[in-house]
């Protein structure tokens, strides 16, 4: 009877109001919608879909251990990803979790730590005073080289173009394909599928590359993550199949890098527009200890730093939104919800939600110290599930402490040495892709800190 109530009730709007307008609007439509509401049903024909903007549902749907599975999003990612990490479901997805988990233990990311040292240090070398920059465009680089070496133990600076290409092939089309009927530009021949597989074709003569260069090398099971996928066997000792492995690579490249860029460029973005912000971190990186602290990759010292990127990923969140649908009937905040809804979490929505956030919309990052000035997520206030820039759950982000490590070694090591300068009226504009980018990008003059 519940499910009749919420579905069938006159006031219920269509789905369709999310896709009215821009694709890049659709981030704040959903904020729109939950405004002051804890769940929020949609027509949309035969499916039930309900947006949730209660942040004790969101975890709780997020966290169930089971008759929870991706929602249409991850589908588009499929024809791209295969059946990498992000994408696959059920048993594959716990056996290839199990096996790259031991890529990201804390150990493994503090070795990945001196990799984000040294690309950041290579970087603040080729900056000059004066320079004029894109910074989205020096972060996506920053964070390639970082993930190529960390985790694929290669330069892809060679490819560095080639990825670029395709994702700005990618990324404006993903709204498309999640729309109703959107796949169907992928069965028929047009100049949409046509640009698609040119893209994938792309990032597939990369990751090509790169895996019969690590089934060369002799030292098979290395530290890497292809040695590692490369020198699994199941229980028959046969290896992962290739079509696995490049599913597996390509996931972690493209999940691994273009969301720490984008995070680090809205940092950029959000600092430029705060002065008193920039300042207050500043007063940490020109503290003695902050040289050494960088140089160990010890990025749990650099407590401003941390709260510039978590309070920049509030306001930012890389990740807008999160879809899952349910496999069965069951009950979500006292309402029974059909088998097969799809259940939409604005994380954009909630970090900024006024019930959650004293100033939402205000970039405040002491919000996230203690009073003795210790980095702490408990210290803005907000009740669980309001703050999840890397989800929750099962299926929370497997390089979230690689992301923090990195997105504070780097802005630590970069904000160290220079500020950047963003003309006072650029507005950058979201692009609500499958990751929410500025729009215009964050085209900046550097410029040298006096120290
Ligand atoms: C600031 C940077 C990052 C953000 C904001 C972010 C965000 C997220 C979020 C929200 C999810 C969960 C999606 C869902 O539940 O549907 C996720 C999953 C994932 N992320 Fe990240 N991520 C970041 C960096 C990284 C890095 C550095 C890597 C790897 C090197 C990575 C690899 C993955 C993978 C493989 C998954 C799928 C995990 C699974 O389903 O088991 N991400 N990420």
């Amino acid at each position: 009877m519940v499910v009749v109530r919420l579905f069938r009730a006159p006031t219920v709007p269509s789905a369709r109001v999310l896709l009215r307008g821009s694709p890049d609007g659709l981030p704040d439509r959903m904020a729109a919608l939950t405004a002051g509401r804890d769940l929020v049903p949609l027509r949309a024909g035969p499916r039930d879909v309900v947006l949730i903007g209660d942040p004790g549902l969101a975890r709780d749907l997020l966290t169930r251990p089971s008759g929870v599975g991706k929602g249409r999003g991850i589908d588009a990612l499929k024809f791209l990803l295969g059946d990498g990490l992000l994408t696959a479901g059920g048993d594959l997805h716990r056996r290839q979790r199990r096996l790259i988990n031991p890529l990201f233990t804390p150990e493994k990311v503090a070795g990945y730590g001196m990799v984000a040292v040294s690309v950041a240090e290579a970087r603040a070398s080729a900056w000059t005073d004066g320079v004029r920059v894109d910074l989205l465009d020096e972060m996506g680089s920053v964070a390639l080289d970082i993930v190529g070496q960390a985790l694929f133990g290669t330069d892809l600076r060679g490819d560095a173009d080639r990825i670029a290409r395709a994702l700005d092939i990618l990324l404006p089309i993903f709204p498309t394909l999640i729309r109703p009927f959107g796949f169907a530009l992928l069965r028929v021949p047009n100049p949409v599928r046509s640009a698609l597989r040119r893209a994938g074709a792309e990032l597939d003569a990369v990751v090509e590359r790169l895996v019969e260069e690590r089934a060369a090398r002799p030292d098979p099971g290395g530290n890497d993550l292809l040695g590692a996928l490369l020198a699994v066997r199941d229980e028959e000792g046969r290896p992962m199949p290739r079509q696995q492995v490049r599913d597996e690579a390509l996931t972690l490249l493209l999940a691994g890098h273009e969301t720490t860029a984008v995070a680090l460029a809205w940092a950029w973005f959000e600092l430029s527009r705060n002065p008193e912000a920039r300042r207050w971190l500043e007063v940490e990186l020109d503290d003695p200890s902050t040289e050494s602290a960088i140089a160990r990759a010890d990025w749990h010292a650099l407590h401003r730093t941390r709260a510039v990127v978590a309070e920049s990923m509030r306001l930012h969140p890389p990740a807008h939104s999160i879809g899952r649908r349910l496999l069965v009937d069951q009950d979500l905040g006292g309402h029974r919800l059909r088998g097969g809804t799809l259940c939409l979490i604005s994380i954009y929505a909630l970090h900024r939600d006024p019930r959650s956030w004293s100033d939402p919309l205000t970039f405040a990052p002491r919000r996230w110290l203690d009073p003795t000035g210790v980095y702490d997520e408990r210290a803005a206030g907000a009740p669980r599930g309001a703050y999840l820039p890397f989800g929750a759950g099962a299926r929370i982000c497997i390089g979230a402490t690689m992301a923090q490590m990195e997105t504070t070694v780097v802005l630590a090591r970069l904000a160290r040495e220079f500020h950047a300068e963003v003309a006072e009226d650029f507005e950058p504009g979201n692009q609500a892709a499958v990751t929410l980018r500025p729009r215009r990008g964050v085209p900046a003059t550097l410029r040298t800190r006096a120290r």
